[in-house]
């Protein structure tokens, strides 16, 4: 497709999974305010982010991306975002320490609002009603009024996404990212879990190894870098009304970014041909990341690439696996070679999560923590099969002690599922399953990081 890009010109493809909006009027209201308000990122951040990427698509780093399947104006709360913040600090940690390499850190945080959903309306009890799309659009409350979509619910979402960034910006530099500390909260965490013989043995190799710095004078007193940490934030760039309002142009460089956040990516749904939400992204700078699910031929994976990173810029693509526990070996490796033969420089990171839903005996929307691993070894072995760096992993958690997916050492059962089950969408890992995640993607990165030395000593 040939057409000229503007912030607008999305409004000529075909868009799927955007809300109607009714009163056009109130809509364009909305609009001209959210334009209005700062961004709540700059260009320069952007650019970091893609920076630090690029080292990942070239084998050196991880990308570590998390936080809720869908934020929510109810959960919105200090203690809430320091958890989620928390444990996915704890996870880089034991994640760089196995891999020896950086890791990015994004939490899918400060303005995940928008939901694609599989179906348009809602039945409950004989009454039908149009299906909840995350709280920047309509309510959850199974009622005629919640479920109006609402264009002033953009007002509140970037108002939270404001002060949630703030916060995160706050934790991220102002000491609380020590790295001393942060060890400090998995060593916690670990005595209080029936998994802590399992994992102590590397928690204590770190222990060790932050003593050792702190013996040679490299500690958070004379490296400012210890005290501190880069966190960027993430969203799928859903709700295109919203994104187009906070997309600015940089007056160094006169590129146009997405300033709601610093990566945005598209959704399995909305990354076909000609897609509203693939013209919108192409136009901006941002990272971005593309999911890739069973359902995506290696031909349209390639022209989504040339279209969205004609310059092939590396960091600029992140592509986001998400094939399901029992499918990822087999459907994978036709991509990563189609990639690897295009030359395209991708990230490839897995998300275990979204094709490893199940419905519990129970009726909960659940999440086998068995299967989520499952996928997770599955993608790293394609990688190794294939010779390609698995770069990444992507999440949907909480710091919250929820009850939202099943297994895992602490064992949450089935019956379990009802007694914390708080998310407005999809089940979330809760802190321990979360960190044991991570022990186990150590365990992965760690057998990779042994390859490369054998290989570079060859
Ligand atoms: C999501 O990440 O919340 C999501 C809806 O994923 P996918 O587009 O892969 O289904
Ligand atoms: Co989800």
């Amino acid at each position: 497709m040939s057409r000229i890009w503007t912030p607008d010109s999305w409004k000529q493809a075909e868009a799927r999974h955007l809300p109607v909006y009714t009163d056009a009027e109130e809509l364009g209201r909305v609009e001209e305010t959210l334009a209005k308000f700062p961004p709540l990122v700059f260009a320069g951040e952007a650019r970091a982010l893609k920076a630090e990427l690029a080292n990942v698509a070239a084998g050196k780093g991880f990308l570590l991306q998390g936080g809720d399947c869908a934020e929510s104006f109810q959960e919105f709360h200090a203690d809430n975002i320091r958890d989620s913040f928390r444990v996915l600090l704890q996870m880089a940690v034991v994640m760089t320490f196995a891999s020896k390499q950086p890791v990015v850190k994004v939490g899918r945080m400060a303005g995940q609002f928008a939901k694609p959903r599989s179906a348009p309306t809602e039945t409950q009890g004989g009454v039908e009603l149009p299906s909840y799309l995350g709280d920047i659009i309509n309510g959850i409350e199974f009622d005629a009024a919640a479920r109006r979509n609402d264009p002033e619910r953009m007002l509140k979402a970037y108002t939270q996404s404001a002060a949630t960034l703030n916060l995160l910006r706050a934790f991220a530099s102002g000491g609380y990212a020590n790295l001393r500390q942060v060890h400090k909260w998995t060593l916690d965490h670990i005595s209080r879990n029936p998994w802590g013989d399992k994992f102590s043995q590397t928690a204590d190799k770190i222990g060790e190894a932050l003593d050792f710095m702190a013996a040679c004078g490299v500690d958070p007193q004379t490296v400012p870098q210890l005290q501190g940490t880069a966190f960027y934030t993430s969203h799928e760039a859903l709700l295109l009304q919203y994104e187009q309002a906070l997309t600015r142009q940089d007056s160094l460089t006169g590129d146009w970014f997405d300033c709601s956040a610093h990566m945005l990516w598209i959704g399995d749904r909305t990354r076909f041909d000609n897609s509203a939400h693939v013209e919108f992204l192409k136009g901006v700078k941002n990272p971005i990341g593309v999911k890739c699910g069973p359902s995506l031929e290696p031909d349209m994976l390639i022209r989504l690439l040339d279209e969205l990173n004609p310059s092939r810029e590396p960091g600029r693509i992140t592509l986001i696996a998400r094939y399901g526990y029992d499918k990822v070996e087999a459907g994978l490796p036709k991509l990563v070679r189609a990639v690897k033969a295009s030359g395209h420089p991708v990230v490839w990171s897995c998300d275990p999560m979204h094709g490893n839903v199940i419905k519990a005996d129970s009726g909960y929307k659940t999440r086998p923590f068995e299967r989520i691993l499952g996928e997770v070894r599955g993608f790293f072995a394609v990688h190794r099969a294939e010779g390609t760096h698995a770069g990444g992993i992507h999440i949907e958690m909480t710091g919250k002690n929820v009850t939202e997916c099943t297994g895992g050492l602490i064992d949450i059962t089935d019956g379990d599922l009802a007694d914390r089950y708080h998310t407005h969408c999809d089940p979330r890992l809760n802190g321990s399953q979360s960190i044991e995640l991570a022990f186990l993607i150590a365990e992965e990165l760690n057998r990779e990081a042994q390859d490369r030395t054998a290989r570079e000593a060859a």
